[in-house]
């Protein structure tokens, strides 16, 4: 068997990049974070105005949109895949609070998800790849080689979470940050387009009780069972 195409999907704040990089890493496989893209385009958005023009006239700000060049370039020192935007890298300003205000709206636009698939399908998978996102397994590549959902109780996932806001000096409360990820698998599971949803071929990880290196090692048996196939 060639190199795998791996599709990580799950609910907010699962880990799903930490496990993505991590197994890309351990595989020497392409990692492509498929939720960045939606926030550069939200980004974009943001900073030319343009939000507005999203609801007004979608047809238009996708031509404008197409103007513009979201790609990936390997950092060679983290040996990582980082998003760019006409040139710049946008790693960092993508993850800002005004970026993921507004991301799950515009994710949810179809006219900006077809862009976005139709960028992530181009991507060469001839050397491995592992993406995560909400619509990989289901819409992106349906004939992905091993499709996970990972999840965890909500409580969990925002207690990880409240933790690494209080360590980058954020003041926040857990309420708003359990509230923050109930919201977005509500808006994640119920919007029209793509929505997130379990297929009948992915094998679910509750990683409400696994460490990192708990799932490494399980997503890694699973690939050593289908590469003997
Ligand atoms: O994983 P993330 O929080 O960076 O994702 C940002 C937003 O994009 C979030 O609202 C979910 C959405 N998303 C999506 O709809 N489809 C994907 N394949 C990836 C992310």
């Amino acid at each position: 068997m060639g190199k795998l195409t791996i599709a990580i999907d799950g609910h907010a704040s699962t880990g799903k990049s930490s496990i993505a990089k991590k197994l890309a890493k351990s595989l020497g496989y392409l990692y492509i974070n498929s939720g960045s893209m939606y926030r550069a385009v939200t980004l974009y958005a943001i900073e030319n105005n343009l939000l507005e023009l999203i609801d007004l006239d979608i047809n238009k700000f996708i031509k404008k949109l197409k103007e513009n060049k979201i790609y990936f370039k390997k950092n060679e020192n983290k040996s990582i895949s980082e998003i760019y935007l006409n040139k710049k890298n946008i790693e960092n300003e993508i993850k800002s609070l005004r970026v993921s205000q507004k991301v799950s709206l515009i994710a949810a636009v179809p006219e900006i998800r077809k862009e976005m698939v139709k960028l992530q399908r181009n991507i060469d998978r001839t050397k491995g790849v592992v993406m995560d996102g909400r619509d990989i397994g289901s819409v992106v590549f349906p004939d992905a080689d091993i499709k996970l959902f990972l999840t965890a109780s909500p409580d969990i996932r925002a207690k990880r979470r409240h933790n690494e806001m209080i360590n980058d000096g954020e003041t926040v409360n857990f309420e708003d940050v359990l509230e923050n990820i109930l919201v977005r698998d509500d808006l994640d599971t119920t919007r029209k387009d793509s929505p997130l949803i379990i297929e009948k071929d992915a094998v679910v990880i509750d990683n409400s009780y696994l460490s990192i290196e708990d799932q490494l090692a399980k997503i890694l048996a699973l690939i050593n069972q289908k590469i003997k196939l």
